[in-house]
């Protein structure tokens, strides 16, 4: 990502964040409707959901100017999405829901500059998770015994 495009990004971030929860509210309303079928995985309430959004996505922005720190947390974050039910397949709809949100709350403030640095930072993100989380996979199967078929340690 350009500099440009991450300032753009943190601009367009302050501007969220004091938003916070009208932001959620859009966001999952947006991804229910584009993705109903993933509803049943989000269990915790919407307020603390949305709050842990915020931050990471915070977090990341705050980071993106230091990749090698981000990296290792985003694959952690992604592994622990497989528990979550997350399937790679999700990541675009998500993507689209977080799009959407941004267009409807910066209003103006979304300006084709700025959708395009969200765009780029995203798939970032995402590529990052999504590799963390074949990581985690391929460990998982690792550990089941491959001589008996038995499963081992692993989440099976
Ligand atoms: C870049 C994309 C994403 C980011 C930054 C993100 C971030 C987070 C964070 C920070 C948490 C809190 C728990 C933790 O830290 O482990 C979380 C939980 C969760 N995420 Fe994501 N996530 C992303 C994509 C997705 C996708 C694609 C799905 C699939 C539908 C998803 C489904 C969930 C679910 C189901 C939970 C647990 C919620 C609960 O128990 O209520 N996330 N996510």
């Amino acid at each position: 990502m350009t500099p440009d495009q991450i300032h753009l990004l943190r601009r367009s971030f302050a501007k969220i964040e004091p938003k916070a929860s009208l932001a959620a509210l859009v966001f999952y309303r947006r991804l229910f409707e584009l993705a109903p079928q993933v509803r049943h995985l989000f269990k915790s309430d919407i307020e603390s959901q949305s709050a842990k959004l915020m931050d990471m996505i915070g977090l990341a922005v705050s980071l993106t100017d230091r990749p090698g720190s981000l990296e290792s947390e985003l694959r952690e974050l992604g592994a622990r999405h497989l528990d979550y039910g997350t399937l790679d397949a999700h990541y675009a709809v998500v993507g689209t829901a977080l799009l959407d949100m941004l267009s409807e709350v910066l209003g103006d403030g979304f300006t084709p500059a700025t959708k395009a640095a969200w765009t780029e930072f995203y798939a970032l993100i995402s590529r990052k998770m999504i590799e963390g989380a074949a990581a985690a996979r391929i460990d998982s199967a690792a550990s089941e015994s491959p001589a008996t078929g038995v499963p081992g340690k692993g989440k099976g």
